[in-house]
This record gives structure tokens, sequence and C-alpha cells, in this order.
């Protein structure tokens, strides 16, 4: 029986659809995911380098909600195995994690001269031990731990940066290439370039909206690009493995019928601007933005557009770097033209000043204890389709999907975020024919939360971070999460 039929009949009828109904493909993959500096710890182990996030939370403690930095964090760093003995017992079919700690941990100095043996063993024991278990590593090369030594040179501002990480890439192919199949090259570059330019409260810790954002959006994509092109040079034949890069899409919703224009328009400056060069047929930057930017900048008084040219020879380098499209989701914003003289946030993930845009929520969407994630499911779905309609139809993979609380080993309100986002997930496979075949939750355990630092809690595993032995406790979301994976797919009354 056709799906949309089975989905039809059961409205009708009001009643719940049968267990397999909710079954994933075949071949569906189940994981969760982590990054170095969230959960390492070991922070001037060995000959480690010093990262953006070491100077920044142990120089400006006052941006982090508790004053607490990674230097432990859920000290995986030792602890790796048992992490490994829980991502068993949820009977995980990947694991997402991030090479610290990989850039100054594997290359101390950010550059390739020298290669630290202590970065060398512990992501060898890590990707040896996840496959002994049957479990596949996934590894992003850069979840936002830069070396010091390469922001002291400008950081993702420098354009040079782009040949730097493309020399990095090179070396964490070349060593674990032949056990890593599944690779992204950077985690979440909105994230990483719009939020700690346009506020300052993030490491690098500079405020530099009109600049730094766009430079670091222009360089991101061109590092991905040279990053990409190198394993297919280079290691695709032997290693025959899948690049792509992990972008954090919010879904923008028209605030009322007549807000669709500047809906999209949000969407292609928070999404296109990171995907459009990759993605798109044209490749480059989306044009309806490239003009609002031009614009601006010439109200600004600039003589040039904020938003930096690419060459033609860098439009053809980025176009097409991509094996599967990785998407980040966690909520929605409702978008509609600022009114005259309305005043417009940006952080944390606020209104769009460069669009003249402000947002907001449906009173639906539950609020959480972080003002970023308001619990919008439909938006999953939504952005999965908007993906197909604007770049065609590609492989998908959920790269991060999760919900915060305040801790406590009862925690049926991520049950129900995951619950609720899994079945959109499903009606987008289903009933909008998306090739979505990996699902990651964030995150396997409680971690340092960036500016939030230790307050608060996304794990499936709740950590204690006043015991020295980081003792982690699944919560009743583990055992949710399990019998997913178990079922392939969630059962009717779940
Ligand atoms: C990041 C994670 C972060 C999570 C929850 C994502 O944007 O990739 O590092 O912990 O959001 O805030």
């Amino acid at each position: 029986m056709a799906w949309s039929y089975i989905v039809l009949l059961s409205a009708l009828l009001g009643v719940s659809w049968c267990a397999e109904d909710w079954t994933f493909p075949p071949g569906f993959k189940f994981g969760a995911a982590s990054a170095s500096y969230q959960v390492e710890g070991g922070w001037n182990a060995s000959d480690k380098g010093e990262s953006i996030w070491d100077r920044f939370t142990h120089t400006r403690p006052q941006n982090i909600a508790d004053g607490s930095n990674g230097d432990v964090a859920c000290d995986s760093y030792n602890l790796w195995q048992t992490d490994i003995d829980n991502m068993k017992a949820l009977g995980l079919h990947f694991y997402r994690f991030s090479i610290s700690s990989f850039w100054p941990r594997l290359l101390p100095s950010g550059f390739p001269n020298y290669t630290s043996e202590d970065g060398k063993r512990y992501y060898n024991d890590l990707i040896d031990g996840l496959l002994k278990e049957g479990i596949e590593p996934m590894v992003t090369l850069y979840h936002w731990d830069l070396p010091q030594t390469l922001q002291d040179l400008g950081g993702w501002t420098n354009p040079l940066i782009a040949d730097w990480f493309a020399d990095y890439a090179r070396v964490a192919y070349s060593l674990f290439g032949d056990r890593v199949k599944l690779w992204l090259t950077i985690n979440e570059p909105l994230i990483m370039c719009d939020y700690p330019f346009n506020s300052g409260l993030l490491a690098p810790g500079i405020f530099s909206p009109d600049h730094g954002t766009y430079l670091c959006n222009r360089h991101v994509l061109l590092a991905h690009a040279k990053a990409y092109r190198l394993y297919d040079e280079e290691f695709r034949d032997q290693c025959n493995g899948e690049v792509s890069i992990a972008n954090h899409l919010l879904w923008y919703e028209a605030w009322t019928e007549d807000d669709e224009e500047i809906a999209e328009l949000a969407r292609q400056n928070m999404g296109g601007r990171y995907s459009h060069a990759i993605y798109s047929e044209e490749g480059g930057w989306p044009s309806s933005i490239e003009k609002v930017m031009e614009e601006n900048s010439k109200k600004k008084g600039y003589c040039k557009s904020l938003l930096p040219a690419f060459t033609s020879d860098e439009i053809e380098l980025i176009k097409g770097t991509y094996d599967y499209y990785a998407l980040n989701y966690y909520t929605s914003r409702l978008v509609r033209p600022a009114k005259e003289g309305e005043e417009l946030t940006v952080y944390p993930i606020g209104d769009i000043p460069d669009l003249k845009a402000k947002t907001g929520t449906r009173p639906e969407w539950t609020a959480t204890n972080s003002s970023f994630i308001y619990v919008a499911p439909e938006g999953i779905r939504k952005q999965l389709v908007w993906l197909k309609k604007t770049y065609g139809d590609m492989k998908v993979a959920i790269t991060e999907n999760g919900a915060p609380d305040l801790g406590g080993l009862n925690d049926q309100g991520r049950i129900d975020y995951y619950r609720e986002h899994l079945k959109q997930v499903l009606l987008a496979i289903k009933e909008d024919g998306i090739n979505v075949t990996h699902y990651t939750a964030w995150t396997l355990m409680d971690n340092f939360e960036w500016a939030e630092g230790y307050s608060s809690k996304f794990g499936l595993y709740e950590v204690n971070f006043t015991d020295p032995l980081r003792t982690r406790t699944p919560r009743d979301s583990a055992a949710y999460y399990a019998n997913i994976i178990k079922n392939n797919g969630l059962k009717a009354d779940s």
C-alpha cells in the first residue's frame, strides 16, 4: 500500500499507524556525535598545542555561563574506551567525533612540519577501538578548535588558511583514511563565522561583523573545497571514502503569508551563503544575497561589497565538492521584515540585521533551557524538502539533532524531541522521497556546551562533572534511542 495512502487513511480514521510504518529503510544508520574540545579534555597533555578555545576560556571565563572550560571536560582523552562501551550499549552504527583537538593535538604548531606521536596514538586507539566493536568512525576535521598559532596569523580571516587546512587534511587522510570512510571537513561554518564575529562573544573573541564574518565565510568554503579536491586527487582511489561539510540550517518560515520573500532570503542568507557555492549548479554566492550585500555595503560607505567576490576559478574549485549533504538541524524561526526603528539583536541566533529581518517563534514551539532551541520538529522535514528543491536530489546525512535540558536521568523532553524529529525524517523519506541515509543524535554524553559551559545538558548519558572519574550514567533517552536502533524505527506507541 502506498505510504501516502496509509497516511491519508490513518488521518481519516484518526488511528495511529501500525509499527512497520515507522520503520526506516533497510541499511539506515543511527549514530551519535561529539566534538573534540567539548569532550576530550587533556588540553595540555603531552605536546598538544593551544587552541583558540583553550585561550578564550582561560582568558575570558566571564564569557562562559559558569566560568568553566574544556580543560578536562568528559576526559575522553583518557576514557575513550568507556565511551565506546557506552556506544556499544546503545547499538550505534557510527560515531561522529572531531580530531582536535585534532588540529592542535595532532599538529601542535598548526603546520605539518611535525606530527605529534601522542595525537596519532590517541586517534588511532579511538578509531581502532570503534572498528573493533563494529562502530563506524565519522570524522570531522574541524569543530572550532583552531590552533592558536594560526589565529595569531589571522585565523579564518587570512586567505592562506585554505591551504593550511588542506595541508592538515592531507595528514589526517594519510594517517586515518585507510579506516575512516566518512569525513566532514568543517562543522557549521555559520556558527563558527557569523556568531563569533557578529558578537565577539565566542572564540576567538573578535568583534568584526562587517569583515570577519564574510572573510571567514569565503575562506571556509575555499578550505573545504581544497580539502575535498585533495581527497579526490590523492586518496579517493585507495580509500574510497566520502567527504562533505556539516551545515547548520535553521528552518526560516514566513511569519505571515506575505513574508515568503523575506523567509526565502533568510534561508539563502543563513544556509545558502554556506551551501550555494558547493551544491548549486551555478556555484558562487546566492545572487539574492550578493545583491543585498552590495546595497548594504554601499549604504555603509564601502566602495566594494563586504561579501568578497570569488574568481571564476574559485567558483569552479568549490562547485560540486560533496558526496552527500550533511545537515545539522535543531530549531526553526519565523521571519518578517523589521518595522521602522525596531530593535534587532543578532546573538544568540536572533534577528538578521543584514536583511532588516525580525525573527520569532510559534507559541506551539516549546522553549527549552537554551534560548536558541525551540522545539519545531516539522522544520526538519521542511528543511530537507527545501534542500532537494534548491540543490536537487542527493544523499543527506543528518549529522546533528538534539535538545538540551538542565539535567537528571528522567529526560522525557529529550525522548519526545527525538521521537517527533525522527517521525518527520521518516515522512521526508517516505512521502517526499528524500534520500536520508544517516541520523546522528547530539550528543552521546553531556559535555562542554561552549558559552553555556556545563550548565546545559544534551547527553544520552549524564556525566558527573564533579566526580574526578567523570562517571557516565545512561538517561531514559539512552534506552529509548537503543530501542529505536534495535527496531530500525519507532514503535507506533512510542
Ligand atoms: C554544535 C555543537 C553544539 C550543539 C548544541 C551545534 O551547533 O555543532 O558543538 O554543542 O550545537 O548547542
